[in-house]
């Protein structure tokens, strides 16, 4: 399967209506992904919906066991256990699968990809492909040509995420609590553990007791580790939301295994693929969620010398990009491009 190349694919999308699904369908009509059909699916919810694609409405489906017939890439965006129970079929149907949940990203088989590191690995899919969780693939995009050029060896990773990244439902909850708090009623969170509105929070996922790291923080880590075929970076991450409704920034500091400056991450960067530096000191402009969302490349600033570290190897920077785009959609599109004969 791994070597086969499809042309003018049929294409479904499972999770079609939600915050990354909608988000599908604007990759695949702006990047003109050449396709015969798209087949949209969500839950029973969701049956009897519309949504618009070039110029057509389509139906949305309810997602069953027999939804892959004629199916040649299922893009899925529908939380871990509707991948872990229908990807498997999509691939028993002969689908390729490329899936946003987090399901099968630390499977040994399942290459996880961001196209401008690791495009090679797609090529050893036994089926499914993964799409890396949202913050790393915001994160580290823009270090992995600093890495090629001067090792990373200590990473430390501090994100400000934003409520797109829970999907639609959080989105909602953010601009609802707002209003409601601004108009000085009472709100009772029903998505987000915490109060949204004007306020800062750790990452709504469990801490394990062992390590003192939420699941989002082991993620980033453990994925970047992956992508990058570096078993034993060490990496620290700490990720919290920020009443922000769309793009998440990360802060990173890096430590590579020589000196490094600015001016030379500066020119790395200028060149790399997917990235765009925004670093007017002047004017004390540089990457914000409102700028990074809707756009494609992540945002890169603040380069400057990481001052706790007086070899000279370590860098600070700060990134914001659109994680419905880049860290979602967008890059399982990019994915799904290099499937193309
Ligand atoms: N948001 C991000 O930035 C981001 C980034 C990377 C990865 N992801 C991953 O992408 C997935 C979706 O995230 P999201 O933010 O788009 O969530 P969302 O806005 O809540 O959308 C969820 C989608 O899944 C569908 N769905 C839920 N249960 C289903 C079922 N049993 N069968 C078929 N469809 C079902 C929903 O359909 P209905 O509308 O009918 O309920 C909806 O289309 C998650 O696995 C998430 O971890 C999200």
């Amino acid at each position: 399967m791994s070597a086969k190349k499809l042309s003018n694919p049929v294409v479904a999308i499972v999770g079609a209506t939600g915050a990354v699904g909608v988000e599908f369908l604007g990759c695949l009509e702006k990047r003109r992904f050449p396709l015969a059909e798209l087949r949209l699916f969500a839950s029973a919810r969701s049956a009897g919906k519309t949504l618009e694609f070039r110029g057509k409405k389509l139906p949305v489906r309810e997602l069953k066991e027999d939804s892959f017939a004629g199916v040649d890439i299922a893009l899925f965006s529908a939380g871990s256990s509707t991948s872990k129970r229908f990807a498997p079929l999509a691939v028993a149907a002969g689908a390729v699968v490329v899936d946003n949940s987090s399901a099968f990203r630390m499977d040994a088989g399942v290459p996880l990809v961001i196209p401008e590191i690791n495009a090679e690995a797609i090529a050893s899919h036994k089926g499914i492909i993964a799409n890396p969780n949202c913050s790393a693939i915001i994160a580290i995009t823009p270090l992995w040509p600093i890495h090629r050029r001067n090792p990373i060896r200590r990473l430390i990773l501090s994100t400000y995420q934003a409520a797109s990244g829970a999907g639609a439902a959080a989105m909602e909850e953010l601009r609802e609590s707002t209003r409601a708090y601004l108009e000085g009623r009472k709100f009772t969170p029903k998505v987000m553990p915490h109060p949204y509105a004007f306020n800062v929070f750790s990452h709504n996922t469990k801490i394990d007791p062992a390590t003192g790291y939420n699941e989002e923080e082991t993620k980033v880590a453990n994925e970047t580790r992956k992508i990058f075929g570096e078993r034993d970076l060490a990496i620290a991450a700490t990720c919290v939301r920020v009443p922000v409704l769309r793009a998440h920034c990360v802060a990173a500091n890096f430590e590579c295994e020589r000196p490094i400056t600015p001016a030379e991450v500066r020119e790395i960067l200028a060149r790399a693929p997917g990235v765009r530096i925004v670093d007017d000191v002047e004017r004390n402009y540089f990457p914000m969620p409102v700028e990074a969302s809707g756009q494609d490349e992540i945002l890169v600033g603040r380069i400057r010398r990481d001052s706790s570290d007086p070899s000279g190897r370590s860098i600070a920077i700060f990134s914001a990009g659109d994680q419905l785009l880049k860290g979602a959609a967008l890059n399982a599109v990019q994915i799904a491009e290099r499937l193309l004969a």
